[in-house]
């Protein structure tokens, strides 16, 4: 280590990162994959979603057991301890339960006989669940501060900021809640998207200087309480925040793409690649990308672009429209889907066919492109309307001016179907002066 680095320890390793590291992104930039094991079998896990949406990237932070370190910023100093981990990283002999049950355990029923030894096995079971351990030690609450507002606009899509400045130039008490800060990286290489983000980008930096907006990043609405308030959990305080209006513009859900070994070490979702990208981590020296066709051959052209060794795109679907001079046509592969993942602690290869053959390909990072899902679930507590959209799909049912069914509470983006950019950022200019109007007859 170089005097001045930055740093922190992993399982008593020192780990050196860069400002802006989330501690997963560190501990990929110095080539470390597993981050701790699943809960019953012990296998392997490390960084998947990068969205905080999954368990695969718990680690003891400091003493505080499941902290998502694909959300969690590394700090100098910090202590970062491996959870479930039996014996070393590596080696951990309870992986062998998957050579011995092959199809599964299922505890009800295996357990059970002789009838006499139902103390031991219950003593077993219960060492090897759970996740992390409880702290030994006792730890101060972070401070609570009640806010009223009269607006709270909660997501990071583009358009929360378009809505967010139409309310604050009406001079309102607004907050943005935002787990992102700022939009500089796309993996859509389209002139609309990038324009869409750069003015968002700048909607922000003007947003952030006004005295009557607080914007809090990198952090989360973690639930509605019944009366409307909403819980906001920033790194140093939880604020109760309660709002005339609430706006949601929360990004989808990336949903797996599923072939066995499919959370092996070493396969991460777009969005987890795109983190790592922006903070110039190499993702490997073999990246395959997979998955939906415009989303894998935007993400391909922009590694490419990034110099990052792509050796192949993997499409499902054969209705792919790649011109013959296209960089990516040499390294495309159309109808063929991933049969499974190799590799003992992470991945080593992949396997994958069409209808008439299967090959091997080599590679350490398997990037997957699924489908994103709306992001519901405070629409949900807040007691919005569900109605499922064309992709059968669960949405928050929106009337002309993108209220919900539940009063004072709006919804552009994904999360009221709406998929493309240029619509919710269109959308965002009716919802903006609907929610105005809104508050006007409010009083406010
Ligand atoms: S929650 Fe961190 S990788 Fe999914």
């Amino acid at each position: 280590m170089r005097e001045g680095e930055l740093t922190f320890t992993f399982n008593r390793r020192l780990v050196a990162y860069k400002q802006g590291d989330t501690i997963s992104a560190a501990l990929w930039r110095n080539d470390i994959k597993i981050i701790t094991r699943s809960l019953k079998f012990h296998r392997p896990r490390g960084l998947y979603c990068g969205n905080g949406d999954c368990p695969n990237c718990l680690a003891n932070v400091d003493g505080v057991p499941n902290v998502r370190t694909c959300t969690t910023l590394a700090e100098n100093g910090m202590q970062v301890t491996m959870q479930n981990k039996f014996l070393s990283t590596r080696i951990d002999p309870i992986t062998v339960i998957d050579h011995i049950f092959p199809r599964g355990v299922n505890y009800h029923h295996r357990f059970i006989r002789p009838r006499f030894m139902t103390g031991v096995y219950q003593g077993i079971i219960r060492r090897m669940t759970g996740i992390g351990k409880l702290p030994t030690m006792i730890f101060e609450a972070k401070p609570t501060k009640r806010i009223v507002i009269d607006a709270l606009i909660i997501g990071e899509e583009p358009q929360s900021m378009k809505i967010a400045r139409t309310l604050a130039d009406e001079n309102l008490k607004i907050m943005i809640v935002k787990n992102k800060i700022g939009y500089t990286l796309t993996h859509q290489n389209d002139e609309e998207t990038n324009s869409i983000l750069s003015s968002a980008d700048s909607i922000e930096h003007d947003l952030s200087e006004r005295k009557n907006v607080k914007i809090i990043w990198k952090t989360n609405a973690i639930g509605a309480f019944d009366d409307g308030t909403i819980g906001i959990s920033s790194k140093d305080r939880l604020y109760i925040c309660k709002s005339k209006i609430i706006s949601l513009s929360e990004k989808g859900r990336e949903q797996p793409i599923r072939f066995v070994n499919w959370e092996l070490p070493g396969i991460i979702q777009r969005h987890a690649a795109l983190d790592l990208i922006s903070q110039n981590i190499r993702l490997g020296k073999r990246v395959v990308v997979a998955g939906e066709p415009n989303h894998a051959k935007a993400l391909g052209e922009l590694m490419l672009s990034k110099g990052i060794n792509v050796t192949a795109i993997i499409y499902r679907s054969s209705s792919v429209d790649l011109n013959n001079k296209d960089k990516l046509s040499d390294i495309s592969k159309i109808g063929w889907r991933i049969k499974a993942a190799i590799g003992r602690n992470e991945l080593r290869k992949i396997i994958i066919a069409n209808d008439s053959k299967q090959m091997i390909l080599p590679c350490d990072c398997l990037v997957t492109c699924g489908p994103a899902a709306p992001n519901i679930d405070l629409a949900k507590q807040l007691g919005c309307g569900i109605e499922t959209d064309r992709k059968s799909f669960p949405i928050v049912t929106v009337n002309g001016d993108f209220e919900t069914m539940k009063g004072g509470v709006f919804a552009v983006g994904s999360v009221c179907g709406l998929r493309s950019r240029r619509e919710s950022w269109e959308a965002a200019s009716t919802a903006g002066k609907a929610v105005t109007e809104r508050l006007r007859r409010m009083g406010t």
